[in-house]
């Protein structure tokens, strides 16, 4: 199906069946915030299905950093926290890499830790809106320098003694929403942050997890300051950003059937598969359950003829970082998918309403920008072409299931970027075209 070339990138051929049972990778999100949570609480917590990508990774750096001790062996880690009061100040700069949530979700609790930090990363979170946090964590009370006011990374933070905060945010984004409550543990009085839409509340249900009482309404949560975080065992579900890239690829394949097991299915996070049902997807949901307060389940999916569909609103924040693969079924779809209202996308690894269309444009597509989302125009199938994921992980992803489906295959440089949230990505491609 592909051949590896260091120095051209890859070559993905074309295939018509797609068949197997697999599993995919832990969910980034949730995986995140189990090592941090696990650091900044007491006792020790044991997390199975870890997702070993490098973003998580970076995560568990930054807790060492911190004087926080950990083990992990593949995807299990056990992280011995003493509490986020015993965090000591770090001897050099935390490099949070590609990692937005590090980021942000560690300048929330550092916000009230009383020692200084500087954290810094990769050229694309170099330029990644960061006063989204620094300016709400300002007016509770923390120091924060950096370029442009503080603005962009690298970013020093000294910690200081935080006030509550009502937080009314401009954008629906789990990063800003966790990083105040996260601030808003060592702040007095009450943090509440409303967002316009509800964004992804792992946040929220696993801090009830460890033990901090969180209210939830709508789309408003809040969180009392001094409460304190017990240890947990955490079992990370599959990531459904994942999934999608197989879900994909499993509705546009000619023939087959393909199985994923444990995938998350949190409602806010759902969205992809919304919208691919809106769109004539056959794909069943079997074995639903819950567990660590996240609902997962198998998704079976079998070849459809998908239709275009439009797509904004509450929904974006449900599929943000499922549009680059929802672009490429689209551009295979019968007829005309728009998506709008998703401006957000311009300030993700990269500004992918741009790459998205050039990358989709340059394999046959026929698709236009819009300055909030974009407008695609299905064709029967891509012919194929050369494609870069510009170091983005689910570009990367997005273009080798768009070489499968097309006429001619598609040359991609970049692929390693896969690496940053499915490190197993090409392997199990080939294990199910096989
Ligand atoms: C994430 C939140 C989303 C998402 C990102 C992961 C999280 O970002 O795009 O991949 O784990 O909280 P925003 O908070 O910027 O919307």
């Amino acid at each position: 199906m592909y051949n590896n070339d260091v120095l051209k990138g890859i070559r993905i051929n074309p295939v018509q069946k797609v068949q197997g049972e697999i599993q995919v990778p832990g969910d980034k999100s949730i995986s995140h915030r189990a090592a941090l949570f696990g650091g900044m609480a007491k006792g020790e917590t044991h997390i199975t299905n870890f997702l070993p990508g490098q973003d998580c990774l970076s995560t568990l750096e930054c807790l060492q950093r911190l004087g926080v001790e950990w083990e992990r062996r593949d995807t299990e880690v056990w992280i011995r926290g003493e509490g986020f009061e015993q965090w000591q100040e770090p001897q050099d700069i935390l490099d949070v890499g590609n990692s937005g949530t590090t980021m942000r979700l560690f300048l929330g609790v550092l916000a009230g830790c009383p020692f200084s930090v500087t954290l810094t990363g990769d050229s694309s979170i170099r330029s990644r809106p960061m006063g989204r946090v620094t300016l709400p964590l300002q007016e509770m009370g923390a120091r924060i320098l950096g370029r442009q006011a503080g603005k962009y990374a690298p970013l020093t933070i000294q910690g200081d003694s935080l006030q509550g905060i009502d937080f009314h945010s401009p954008v629906a984004s789990a990063q800003v929403k966790s990083a105040i409550l996260l601030a808003g543990l060592k702040a007095r009085g009450e943090t509440t942050v409303t967002e316009p839409f509800l964004s992804r509340d792992h946040t929220e249900r696993m801090l009830r997890g460890f033990g901090v009482p969180v209210i939830s309404e709508a789309n408003t949560a809040k969180i009392e300051g001094g409460a304190k975080l017990s240890s947990q065992e955490v079992s990370v579900p599959g990531d459904i950003s994942s999934a999608a890239f197989f879900l994909v690829l499993g509705s546009l394949a000619s023939k087959g059937e393909l199985l994923i097991r444990n995938v998350g299915m949190n409602t806010t996070r759902t969205g992809i598969l919304d919208a691919l049902w809106q769109m004539g997807a056959d794909i069943q949901v079997e074995n639903e359950k819950e567990e660590c307060g996240e609902p997962r389940a198998n998704l079976r999916v079998r070849p459809a003829q998908l239709h275009g569909i439009d797509i904004g609103g509450e929904m974006i924040p449900r599929l943000i970082d499922e549009v680059p693969i929802l672009a490429v079924a689209a551009s295979m779809a019968k007829g005309v998918t728009t998506i709008r209202d998703a401006a957000e996308l311009r300030v993700k690894e990269t500004d992918r309403i741009q790459t998205v269309v050039q990358g989709l444009r340059s394999l046959g597509a026929e698709i236009q920008e819009l300055s909030d989302g974009m407008q695609i125009t299905g064709i029967s199938q891509l012919r194929g072409g050369y494609a870069s994921s510009h170091g983005d992980h689910r570009l990367a992803m997005a273009w080798a299931v768009a070489g499968l489906l097309s006429k001619e295959g598609v040359s991609l440089t970049g692929i390693e970027a896969a690496a940053v949230s499915f490190p197993d990505f090409l392997s199990l491609i080939d294990r199910i075209t096989n």
